[in-house]
């Protein structure tokens, strides 16, 4: 993976925290207001003039969601802490839609995100094509503020929006059979345009364990910053795998298959030296190129240590209890 450094931006096309908070109030006070929650809901009319001013900057349209369960406590941090909206939205990694940090939001104009639909199959009784309303109609959106920690020895603080992976995969009712999970991007390169080049075997995949699937922390995420995901982001929906690189967090997903075997992932297939299947954060064991002891937060001057399991030890150590990290990276 391409290593850069973040561009240097304007003070005034920085989101303020504010304006982030102010929206965050927002959430709480809606997260009370009805228990369905949708991508897309009607817009409300507070949100309104705020949505407008993010969209002028924006170069794909998000809109609030609405009906939100805050973030639980332990994924509550100081404020001042999350990564500023347009760091997270302008400094990506999206392939498909260019290599540089800064091609993402310049041509997320090309994906259109709806209609949407996934396709779950393999080791499920209900498998299906289904719409993406339909596949989060019967579940709360929830917040969580998650580290998000790249491959590339930078990392974010981002408030995500979406729904245990979980509680979505048992609506199908996996088979005793199903012990991966594999996912894939959406594959046409009108829409992303960087699968006309053979930066990586298109369609970007991905995949985990049952286990790993099913653990509470694993997200898939529909939103950002109270909005609807941006293209660049991996719109309309992506995993969020917070313990791991986060290539494990594969954008703008058309199919979710349960399977028997360990499914091939794209960076694993590329060099399968420097990208583990697992990819599960670990400050001991090195890149080939580079040292994972340390990263660089975005926005950040200093670099921090990094933390096992990205700090998520307490929940997911016990996953990986009996095996050697070293081998199984
Ligand atoms: N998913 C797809 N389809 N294509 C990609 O290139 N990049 C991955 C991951 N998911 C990628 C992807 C990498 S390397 C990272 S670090 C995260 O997305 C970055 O997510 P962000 O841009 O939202 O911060």
């Amino acid at each position: 993976m391409l290593i850069k450094k973040t561009q240097s931006i304007r003070e005034n096309e920085v989101t303020s925290q504010e304006d982030y908070l102010r929206r965050r109030d927002f959430l709480k006070s809606s997260a009370i207001a009805g228990s369905m929650a949708a991508v897309g809901l009607p817009l409300l009319s507070s949100c309104m003039a705020e949505q407008e001013a993010t969209a002028e900057s924006s170069p794909s349209p998000v809109s609030p969601l609405s009906n939100v369960i805050p973030a639980p406590p332990q994924y509550s941090i100081a404020k001042s802490k999350i990564t500023p909206e347009w760091e997270a939205t302008h400094y990506n990694n999206f392939y498909e839609l260019g290599t540089s940090k800064e091609d993402p939001a310049r041509n997320a104009h090309f994906l259109k995100t709806k209609p949407w639909s996934v396709a779950i199959e393999g080791e499920v009784e209900k498998p299906g094509q289904v719409p993406l309303e339909t596949l989060l109609r019967p579940h709360p959106l929830e917040e969580r503020i998650y580290r998000l920690r790249c491959v590339e020895a930078w990392s974010m603080v981002i408030p995500w929006i979406g729904i245990p992976l979980g509680q979505v995969l048992k609506q199908f009712n996996p088979t005793s059979k199903a012990r991966y999970v594999a996912f894939e991007t959406l594959y046409d390169p009108k829409q992303l345009p960087g699968q006309k080049t053979r930066a990586l075997s298109w369609p970007y995949r991905e995949g985990l364990r049952i286990d790993e699937a099913m653990n509470p922390l694993t997200l898939l995420a529909v939103g950002m910053y109270g909005n609807t995901l941006p293209g660049q982001n991996g719109a309309p929906i992506r995993l969020v795998v917070p313990w791991k690189y986060g290539f494990k967090s594969i954008k703008s997903i058309v199919k979710i298959r349960l399977q028997e075997d360990q499914p091939m992932t794209s960076w694993n297939d590329e060099n399968s030296r420097e990208y583990g299947f697992y990819a599960n954060v670990n400050p001991e064991v090195s890149h080939p190129r580079w040292s994972q002891a340390r990263e660089r937060r975005i926005g950040d001057w200093t670099k921090r240590p990094t933390l096992p399991f990205n700090g998520y030890a307490d929940e997911v150590a016990g996953l990986y209890a009996g095996m050697d990290l070293r081998r199984s990276f």
